[in-house]
């Protein structure tokens, strides 16, 4: 898979692009957290609990990044990504968008934000309506959003999109069937792009496709984030396709960012345990790196978010865990020895593939 961008660049918080407001901070997460109640009874339902989904989570996105989110499945990464299409209310926090708060916004100033955050998601075989023609599905968003392209110009724009995207403008008229998986995610992403966004949220966007067909879409993100200046939020269980795409990385647990950092501080110079367990079940295809990996086996299974742990959540898993781990959660904080954010009382630099 190759990387449109350098590798000083994915090292870095600021990749160097063309944007003029290139690198300023666009999207602000301030202590998000979304708990969905759990009721019990049929006619007077009582609230008897709460699933927590995402549970505290702040980070900030700037312009022309990627930041990749990685977690384990039912972390919350999909809730967080609802979250910010403001397709959830959140229990509490806040994510300013430019300085204004994206749950405070109403009538045009939503609409705004609806047109300036797109989304990506998982499936491309469920997400496209397979009964509406390629055009209009990419056309849907101007009508939604009738000002963003007059009406006699729409059809040169979704052929315009469909190039870009790298599919045949000729095929405005096929359906979704008529195209492969690769194909099919490559008219989601012409969708997304329509109404030209800043923010686009990819929620898993190769996790159904063929590795070949993988680096193929991941390299078309890279290159639209070139030429159209876009910031992603890119969401993934597999830390290895995060790796090629993200500058940063939050790696999350149970509702948390426990590990946050430049691509190359969270592969390279990982301090939290649960981010070196994960790397050490990422597969090394260099043969010697390999006899000399060292694999972290996790016990038991992921706590259910209706009833987390106390203190630090991955406390129940965790091989260094002490009394001060049930007692206290350790805040997402930089140490003086520590140059990148990791929620844990004992960081320590450990690379489980030496
Ligand atoms: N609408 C909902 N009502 C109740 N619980 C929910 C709802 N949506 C998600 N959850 C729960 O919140 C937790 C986080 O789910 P989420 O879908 O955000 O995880 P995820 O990290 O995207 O997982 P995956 O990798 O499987 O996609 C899970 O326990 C899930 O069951
Ligand atoms: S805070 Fe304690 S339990 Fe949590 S990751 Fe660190 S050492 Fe492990
Ligand atoms: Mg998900």
């Amino acid at each position: 898979m190759t990387s449109a961008k350098g590798s000083a660049a994915r090292g870095s918080a600021t990749p160097p692009q063309h944007h003029p407001r290139h690198g300023e901070v666009l999207l602000d997460v301030q202590g998000l957290v979304k708990h969905f109640p759990i009721s019990q009874g049929v006619v007077f339902k009582r609230k008897v609990g709460a699933v927590q989904a995402v549970d505290g989570v702040s980070f900030q996105l700037r312009r022309g990044e990627t930041l990749g989110v990685v977690g384990e499945s039912g972390c919350g990464k999909s809730t967080l990504a609802k979250l910010l299409m403001r397709l959830e209310t959140p229990t509490a926090g806040k994510a300013l968008l430019e300085g204004r708060d994206i749950y405070s916004l109403g009538g045009n100033e939503l609409r705004k934000l609806r047109r300036n955050v797109q989304m990506v998601m998982q499936d491309p075989y469920t997400s496209l309506n397979p009964r509406m023609t390629v055009g209009d599905i990419i056309g849907e968003p101007f009508e939604i959003h009738p000002d963003a392209a007059p009406r006699g110009d729409r059809r040169r724009r979704v052929q315009e999109l469909l190039e870009v995207v790298g599919l045949n403008p000729e095929h405005v008229n096929r359906y979704p069937h008529q195209f492969s998986g690769g194909q099919r995610q490559r008219i989601g992403i012409a969708r997304a792009l329509a109404l030209r966004p800043q923010i686009i949220v990819c929620d898993e966007p190769v996790s159904a496709l063929d590795v070949s067909i993988q680096a193929q879409v991941i390299n078309l993100l890279e290159q639209l984030q070139d030429e159209f200046g876009l910031s992603y939020i890119f969401i993934a269980h597999d830390l290895s396709v995060v790796r090629h795409i993200a500058d940063r990385v939050a790696v999350m647990y149970l509702g948390k960012i426990v590990e946050l950092g430049t691509e190359s501080e969270i592969y390279e110079r990982p301090t939290h345990p649960y981010t070196q367990a994960l790397l050490s079940a990422v597969p090394v295809p260099d043969p010697r790196a390999r006899n000399h990996r060292e694999i972290i086996r996790l016990d038991g299974d992921v706590p259910s978010p209706a009833n987390p742990p106390s203190g630090c959540h991955f406390r129940t898993r965790c091989w260094k865990a002490q009394e001060i781990c049930a007692a206290q959660e350790p805040p997402l904080t930089i140490r003086p020895a520590d140059p990148h954010p990791s929620a844990c009382h004992f960081p320590e630099l450990r690379h489980p593939v030496a």
